[in-house]
């Protein structure tokens, strides 16, 4: 079993700081995160970038399809005035910028593989190079996705690394889909989380990990349900809640 924090920087320190940052994850950092989740897509010449959606534009001052899109073009990318104009300027990060930072700051991470639907594979494939080329074998590391077909392609390029099975809603199969990825975790929005189901999953020796709570009442309550760990965009003032 992996072991977990309570806490895990949803984006990095994303209410403050544009998502899927090095800056959000440096703010995370300097505000008492150990592990920080973010979601990896990759450009059209293969290169894993961090970003949440398929396009460019609530994000970044691009636009079009970060998969239809070369590094080249990405490189030039404004990713942090949109949140504020004090990040001007902030790239658009490289999985490989990021495993610096994650190294310098002494950082876990879930890496959430976010692939644009067709491209499971050349996505997963590309993360798993830069895994095995670049992680700290000194770091915990765990790798989710919605997409089971993406998370099939992590098991067989990563095999040793621990995978999270994550859904919205958990469905009625979650054992069996689960177990035929052999997830050591699973995934699931607090919203529909119930005490009995997160008991269950518990029962089945799985972690348990809740998105996205920024509410510090509801995150007590979720762990008292045996949840391991709660995403936030908040993480330094959730810490400081929890105490
Ligand atoms: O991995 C947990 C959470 O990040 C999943 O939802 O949409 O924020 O990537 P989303
Ligand atoms: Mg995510």
């Amino acid at each position: 079993m992996i072991a977990l924090p309570r806490i895990i920087a949803h984006r990095g320190e994303s209410a403050l700081a544009p998502e899927n940052t090095l800056a959000a994850i440096q703010l995370a950092a300097t505000g008492g995160a150990s592990w920080i989740e973010v979601d990896v897509n990759i450009s059209s010449d293969n290169i894993p970038y961090l970003h949440h959606d398929d396009g460019l534009e609530r994000c970044t001052n691009g636009d079009g399809y970060l998969v239809s899109r070369s590094s080249e073009y990405l490189d030039t990318l404004d990713a942090g005035s949109w949140k504020d104009p004090v990040y001007a300027g902030e790239p658009l990060p490289t999985l490989s910028a990021t495993i610096a930072v994650l190294k310098h700051y002494g950082l876990g991470l879930n890496l959430e593989i976010k692939p644009t639907a067709g491209w499971e594979k050349p996505t997963t494939k590309a993360i798993c190079d830069v895994i095995k080329a670049e992680w700290p074998a000194e770091l915990p590391l765990l790798i989710s996705s919605f997409s089971p077909e993406a998370l099939g392609h992590a098991q067989t390029g990563l095999p040793d690394v621990a995978r999270g099975y994550l859904v919205s809603a958990i469905p009625p199969d979650w054992r069996e889909k689960s177990a035929a990825l052999d997830c050591v975790s699973v995934h699931c929005s607090q919203e529909l989380l119930t005490a009995e189901k997160a008991a269950d999953i518990k029962n089945e020796g799985l972690s348990l990990l809740c998105f996205t709570v920024n509410d510090s009442e509801r995150a007590k309550t979720l762990f008292s349900w045996g949840v391991d760990s709660v995403f936030t965009d908040i993480p330094t003032d959730m810490q400081a809640a929890l105490g």
